[in-house]
């Protein structure tokens, strides 16, 4: 059933949620100063060997960030105080994550597309309470991509991951370093972590201020690039790779160039593609990644920016239902990042046209099929008495930690149908494995979106087919998860569990 405003303002009323909140800071940069900012350029950490093993320290803590001249805003961040370290790791390695908790409350800490055994997975199982360190020790096994790590306690992680909890991984692997792409770490291979905020007068990160931001997921007027505001980036190659994460809770960008310029997609969320793909918009939902690489003139720069997304366009799905709730959807333009070059150094020019061999797994070996069924609340009074957990739903079930929803064999090659039945568009994840996409209603994708995943949106109306392998790694007690990456969605239910048994 749709959601009507009716039921979203008796839920309001019922839950008597936050009307009272602090003055939202809504205007325009200007009341911060238009001042730009040079982008920021996470740390990377290789690690420390260790008998063997890639050792990584990582430190969850508070801290206070200055994202606008004059003013402190107290966040969370890993080896520091907002966003953390990129993670570099090559295939084959043995790795080491010592994560020590030095928040004041409990979080987790989850290495999101990475296949790994579920007790390494960092889902909501595996806490780590203040003053504890964990450390998961597993393999990299895992095609050259970019990957990230956040939190994900239960109930709580679109309010860690909004503090500043997140930061990427880079797997490398034989294959990518055999080709001619840009790879100049911070150079002409750029990370950008694209978040949305917002802030109250006194430069406090709000989260959710009302209702209806828990439902439909909290979208901010301010975009943050790699933690910076109004970011500038001087381009020093003709020929730039970008390596894009939404690390937003619930915002879809539809990023293209203000010059109109195309560019070539070369990645998705799990491997590079097989050839490159040339594109005049990338759209991720929040959790996907990109890798694009796009050709610079000397002396001529361009804007980064994201365009109404067809969720919104069209009046169908979250930009109609943001809209009637008078809340921004993702039907805005939002300037994201201005480029600059000055004088540019040659970069090959020649492109690999075969990137790299993805898995292709064909329907006729599925052993067998799984269906999805992502939907809304059913009555507001049902989702009232249940509260928040029952928000969302897969299957008609919210998200419950003592449940397990699926039990996968070992080997087995799966079809999962994801289907989407109510009024919000849906990112949907799975832990472990990376897929790959065979069909959107029946037609086959297209050659951006064939590459493998691990998070595919799944519009309002749409079904989704995507198949993958579940192998190497079986425990019939710890799960791994599956869920909807709209953060509050997430938090509100819209989660399941599997495991994979022997
Ligand atoms: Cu990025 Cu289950 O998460
Ligand atoms: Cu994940
Ligand atoms: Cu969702």
């Amino acid at each position: 059933m749709k959601i009507t405003r009716r039921h979203l303002l008796a839920g309001l009323a019922a839950s008597g949620a936050g009307l009272a909140m602090p003055a939202v800071f809504t205007g325009h940069f200007s009341a911060y100063g238009r001042a730009t900012n040079k982008l920021a350029i996470p740390d990377v950490m290789t690690g420390t060997m260790r008998q063997g093993r890639r050792v990584f320290d990582l430190e969850a803590k508070q801290g206070r960030t200055q994202f606008f001249a004059g003013k402190s805003t107290p966040t969370f961040g890993y080896n520091g105080t907002y966003l953390g370290p990129v993670l570099r790791v090559k295939d084959g390695d043995k790795v080491t994550f010592n994560v020590q908790n030095n928040l004041p409350e409990t979080i987790t800490t989850h290495w999101h597309g990475l296949h790994l055994p579920a007790f390494a997975d960092g889902g909501p199982h595996q806490k780590i309470k203040p003053s504890q360190t964990w450390s998961p020790a597993f393999e990299i096994k895992q095609k050259a991509a970019t990957f990230w790590y956040h939190p994900h306690q239960m109930s709580k992680t679109g309010e860690h991951v909004y503090k500043g909890l997140a930061g990427l991984i880079i797997v490398d692997d034989d294959e990518v370093g055999s080709l001619s792409l840009p790879s100049d770490y911070g150079v002409d291979d750029i990370p950008l972590i694209v978040q949305d905020r917002k802030f109250t007068r006194d430069g406090q990160l709000q989260y959710i201020s009302a209702m209806p931001e828990r439902m439909a997921g909290v979208k901010g007027n301010i975009i943050l690039v790699n933690g910076t505001v109004n970011p500038v980036l001087t381009i020093k190659r003709q020929r730039t790779r970008f390596r894009f994460l939404n690390g937003s809770n619930s915002r879809v960008y539809n990023f293209g160039f203000d010059d109109g310029r195309s560019f070539l997609q070369i990645a998705t969320d799990g491997s590079l593609l097989e050839a490159p793909v040339r594109r005049q918009r990338v759209r991720l939902a929040p959790g996907e990644r990109a890798e694009i690489l796009v050709d610079f003139e000397a002396n001529s720069g361009a804007v980064l920016m994201s365009y109404p997304d067809r969720s919104a366009a069209t009046g169908r799905g979250s930009g109609a239902m943001m809209r009637m709730m008078g809340m921004d959807g993702n039907n805005q333009t939002l300037r994201i990042m201005e480029l600059r070059a000055g004088k540019l150094e040659a970069s090959n020019r020649q492109l690999p046209q075969r990137l790299s061999q993805v898995p292709n797994w064909r329907p006729a070996q599925a052993n067998r099929t799984r269906r999805f069924d992502l939907q809304g609340m059913g009555m507001m009074g049902g989702a009232m008495r249940g509260g928040m957990m029952n928000m969302w739903r897969i299957n008609g079930r919210s998200m419950k930690l003592s449940r397990i929803d699926e039990i996968v064999k070992l080997g087995d090659i799966e079809i999962w149908e994801i289907s989407n039945s109510s009024s919000m568009l849906h990112p949907f994840h799975v832990h472990d494995i990376q897929f790959r996409i065979l069909t959107r209603n029946g037609r086959p994708v297209q050659a951006h979106e064939r590459g493998l995943k691990d998070t595919v949106v799944v519009d309002p109306g749409e079904t989704v087919r995507v198949i993958a392998k579940f192998e190497d790694y079986a425990d019939p007690n710890i799960p791994y998860m599956y869920h909807c990456h709209n953060l509050e969605h997430e938090d509100t239910g819209m989660m399941g569990q599997f495991t994979v048994v022997a």
